[in-house]
């Protein structure tokens, strides 16, 4: 039997619907909207997209958004003034600089820069480490939504064996935390992985986030796995995963398509985050 193809946009729409109503209620009460400012360097035309769309749900639940476009050629030291004059604006609850940046800047520096209690990306390392001793705070976008797709399936994450393939800290690290903190067991493979073929085989939830069209063929999936596939890879007929969907969607009990699976989700927790950064902040000065 055919897996159940797990629905991102409806899932992330349901997301939406529930930080809109808040966002009015945040009116309401505080007598402002929720901002969240979007900095991109250059002209990456995959950030442009992901910048563009990000700007276009802010408008759609009421959060006010701030594009802050900057040329290639801007110095870390440009970059760094603009974080700092954006941790004392007041309008500002978040701060996301698109990744990746132009070479002559650090973004472990500009990452550190930004206040940590406006970091709605979550890759400050106090809210990292947070997130790595159980007390999570602000946390990164797309492992929130793979939480969301895989809590949409309505199978028990306790005592689950999950794999998780790539280790960045955009997506690996963070999932693998997730992922423990709702018990599952969690095995993180990376390139170095001796047998990622039966480390796979063993996944009764499986995340492959590794940036390779096909990297995991389907005959790399436990039978009703959950599989959530991070991958966005573009070739000649459009936008691929990482995992073979045609032969793997025969074996998985649940599966994400690429695209409409994790990409919609990302976009609606930075929402979420948005949100939760303005309530943290305002709660803090009401305080
Ligand atoms: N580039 C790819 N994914 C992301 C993300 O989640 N946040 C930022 N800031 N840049 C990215």
């Amino acid at each position: 039997m055919s897996a159940i193809i797990i629905d991102g946009k409806a899932i992330a729409n349901t997301v939406c619907q529930r930080v809109e109503k808040q966002v009015k209620e945040f009116k309401q009460q505080i007598g402002r909207e929720p901002g969240l400012a979007v900095i991109q360097v250059g002209e990456d035309p995959a950030s442009q997209i992901y910048v563009c769309n990000k700007r276009v749900r802010c408008r759609e639940l009421g959060i006010l958004s701030f594009a802050l476009d900057l040329p290639a050629n801007t110095t870390e030291a440009d970059l760094l003034a603009l974080v700092e004059k954006l941790n004392c604006d007041p309008q500002v609850d978040g701060i996301l600089v698109q990744l990746p940046l132009p070479k002559q800047i650090s973004a472990d520096k500009i990452i550190r820069a930004i206040d940590p209690g406006k970091d709605v990306d979550g890759f400050h390392p106090y809210n990292m480490g947070s997130l790595f001793i159980g007390n999570p705070r602000l946390v990164p976008c797309t492992p929130l939504g793979i939480m969301e797709l895989i809590y949409s399936t309505g199978v028990d994450i306790k005592g689950k064996k999950a794999v998780i393939v790539g280790r960045s800290n955009i997506v690996g690290k963070p999932i693998t935390m997730l992922l423990l903190q709702e018990h599952a067991t969690v095995t993180l493979c990376h390139s170095r992985t001796q047998d990622l073929a039966a480390e796979c085989r063993t996944a009764d939830i499986l995340v492959v986030a590794v940036g390779q069209k096909f990297c995991v063929p389907g005959d790399w999936i436990k039978p009703q796995a959950i599989v959530i596939d991070v991958g966005m890879n573009r070739d000649e007929s459009g936008l691929c995963g990482d995992v073979a969907f045609q032969q793997a969607k025969e074996r998985a009990a649940f599966i994400t398509p690429v695209p409409g699976g994790v990409g919609p989700t990302t976009i609606a927790m930075l929402m979420s985050n948005t949100l939760k950064a303005a309530q943290l902040r305002e709660g803090r000065k009401q305080a």
